[in-house]
This record gives C-alpha cells, sequence and structure tokens, in this order.
C-alpha cells in the first residue's frame, strides 16, 4: 500500500449549470455526450443498519448536494439481483457505478460489463478481488481489526481476566473486509496465544454476516466449550448482539466482554448497558462523501488523483484509494458518536438507559 495525500476536496465542484437533477435523457442530445448519471448498489439491510440508515442517507445528501443525477438500490443480498440492478442501471443510462459487492465473483462480472460498455466503476466500502473498478474507497479495514482486537485486550485486562478463553466470529468469508478485519485483531490476538496469556478458543466466519446464523454459531461454541468462553472477538455490532443475545439467555452478559463494529443503535445501547465492551465508529458521512465525490468526477469523464493505492492481492493491481480512519468507541465516548450527528440522543437513550445517558456524559 502506497500512502499519500488525500486531494479531496469538499464536494461541490459540481455546481455547473450542465447537470440536471433530475434529467432522465442519457445522451445530450446532438453532442453524444453522456449526461452524468450515478447508480449504486448497496448489498444489504440486514448485515448492518449502516447501509440504509447512513450510506443511503449521506450518499443521497452528497448527491444532492451536487445536483447530479442518481439512483440507489439494495441488492437484499441476492446475487443474482445485484446482477440484474446492475444491468438495469446501465440500460438506464448509468455513467458511473459504485458497488458494494456481495462476493468478488459477481462484483468483478458487474465491473467488468460495465467497463465494456464504458462506464466507469467505484469499489465503495469493499474491494472487489481481481476486479477492474477505477477506485475503491473505505476505511484502513485492518486498522479496524486493531481497534477490536485492543479494545478486547482492554476489557478482559479491566476484568482481570487470567488466561481467558477467547472465541473469534469472523465476518462473510466473501467479504475481503472480513479478511482485513480478522488480520487485524489477529495481530494483537495471536501474540497472546502464543504467549499462553490468552488461550485460543473457537474461531469461525459466519456466511454473509448474517446475524441469526451468528446466534446458532455462538450457541454451538459456547456448548462445545462447557460454557467456558470469557471474551469474544465479534466483527461487527449485528454479530455482536447475536452474542449478547446468548450471553444474556445463559446469564452470562456482561460478564464476557463482546466487541463490535458500526457504532449502530443497538452497539451503542450494548455498550451503555454493559453488554458490549466496545464498538468501532467509521464515519460513513465522510465515506460517502469520497465515494460521491468521485463518481462525480468519473460521470463526467473527469479522473481524479487520491495520491495513495491499495494492491489488490488477487489482481495485483494497484487500485487508486481513499482509505479513512476508524475510532474505538466505550462507554467513556458513546457521546462522541453522538456529537457527530450519526445517531441522535433520543434514539440510543430509551427510558431503560436514561441513568446509564447520563453516567456516560450524553445531555
Ligand atoms: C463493512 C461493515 C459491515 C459489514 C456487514 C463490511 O464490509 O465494512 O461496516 O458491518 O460489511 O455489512
Amino acid at each position: 500500500m502506497r500512502k499519500g495525500i488525500l486531494t479531496i476536496a469538499a464536494v461541490g465542484l459540481l455546481a455547473t449549470g450542465a447537470l440536471t437533477a433530475c434529467g432522465d435523457s442519457s445522451d445530450d442530445a446532438g453532442s453524444g455526450a453522456k449526461t452524468p448519471k450515478i447508480g449504486v448498489i448497496l448489498p444489504d439491510s440486514a448485515s448492518s443498519d449502516r447501509w440504509e440508515t447512513a450510506d443511503r442517507k449521506f450518499l443521497e445528501e452528497a448527491f444532492k448536494a451536487a445536483g447530479v443525477d442518481y439512483v440507489i438500490q439494495n441488492a437484499q443480498g441476492d446475487k443474482t439481483q445485484f446482477q440484474t440492478i446492475a444491468d438495469q442501471m446501465m440500460t438506464g443510462g448509468a455513467t458511473a457505478l459504485m458497488i458494494v459487492n456481495l462476493d468478488s465473483g459477481t462484483g468483478k462480472a458487474v465491473l467488468d460489463k460495465a467497463k465494456s460498455q464504458g462506464v466507469a466503476t467505484i469499489d465503495y466500502d469493499r474491494l472487489t478481488l481481481g476486479g477492474s473498478a477505477q477506485y475503491y474507497v473505505s476505511f484502513d479495514n485492518v486498522a479496524v481489526g486493531k481497534l477490536q482486537g485492543e479494545g478486547l485486550v482492554k476489557c478482559l485486562t479491566e476484568k482481570g481476566a487470567k488466561n481467558p478463553v477467547v472465541a473469534e466470529l469472523n465476518g462473510s468469508p466473501t467479504d475481503n473486509n472480513a479478511t482485513l478485519f480478522k488480520n487485524g485483531y489477529d495481530s494483537v490476538l495471536q501474540p497472546k496465544y502464543d504467549a499462553k496469556e490468552y488461550t485460543k478458543g473457537p474461531d469461525q466466519s459466519v456466511p454473509g454476516w448474517d446475524n441469526t446464523q451468528a446466534g446458532t454459531i455462538f450457541e454451538q461454541m459456547l456448548t462445545s466449550q462447557g460454557g467456558k468462553i470469557d471474551g469474544v472477538l465479534a466483527a461487527n455490532d449485528g454479530l455482536g448482539n447475536a452474542v449478547v443475545s446468548i450471553l444474556k439467555k445463559n446469564n452470562l452478559n456482561g460478564k464476557v466482554p463482546v466487541t463490535g463494529q458500526d457504532a449502530t443503535v443497538q452497539g451503542l445501547q450494548n455498550i451503555l448497558a454493559g453488554d458490549q465492551c466496545m464498538t468501532v465508529y467509521k464515519a460513513i458521512k465522510q465515506e460517502a462523501q469520497a465515494g460521491a465525490e468521485l463518481a462525480i468526477a468519473l460521470a463526467k469523464g473527469e479522473r481524479k488523483d487520491v495520491g495513495q493505492t491499495v494492491k489488490d492481492p488477487e489482481g495485483g493491481r494497484e487500485v487508486p484509494s481513499v482509505l479513512l480512519t476508524p475510532k474505538a468507541i466505550d462507554k467513556s465516548n458513546v457521546k462522541d458518536v453522538i456529537a457527530d450527528g450519526f445517531v441522535t440522543k433520543e434514539q440510543v437513550c430509551t427510558a431503560a438507559l436514561a441513568a446509564a445517558c447520563t453516567a456516560a456524559g450524553i445531555s
């Protein structure tokens, strides 16, 4: 990975009169030049709240502010549907596609087809391995994993855990991010296993980040261990909440630290209740703005220098990338996520959590 200076400026360069907010035609009459139109495909709405509540909202805001024509669709976890949506967007005159792939195979098929039709492409949040996207916009996902590993260590230390058994519940095996998160947290946990400070417990991936399956998998982990699991590295808040539900059934919630990611309302509430140890806040607004800005440039046939690349481990290509910085959140700074406008106090601080919110300085 080559690091450099980001040259992403605020979305706002698009105030050209040539763009219309809802023009439907794909060709400017006579000129042959295509009207910029952006198609975004989100992956699902069940693996994390973020896609519908944050990404869609912030992308819409950015496109609207720029007055560019756009369409945002959600594939709801269905790979065939994902490809159908992409085809429809291209037939409908999209000049740039921004995708969150469901796996690299179908992602690559969509990107390659777009390329053959002269449609510009961006990998949003997830890198498509072996793909052909012109840009990749995401967070430093190894750093996300490191924060999770360090967060779990901190919570276990605070609990005075001696040689704790740690279970790992990883994200989808088809999501490159899940691999990166795991690289990050294993870089913290493996040395502890090696030093026999911690004991490595069950370690399993959750297909499609499916929260329901995560509960089943974790229940089996707990049974196989005879109840002896002292800490859980759960790769996002959805998986973390599935773990917390099973721990509750076994009167173990609050005793066994659990990690997460995405700073969802549920995740933050679990933290305030003492059932979840930490989450990772990724400022999706910044990610959406960076993605939208690049999509708008590409849709207009322009290029931008982002000053950084990520190497696609499969295709070997250096992909121009924007990687943002994640932040660890525990009880002490839940208030920062609220102050950033990502979630509201009203959403997080229910009557049952009123005292916990006050104690956490959320006013
Ligand atoms: C995203 C996470 C999300 C997960 C499940 C990952 O690719 O980076 O933010 O929780 O997918 O949707």
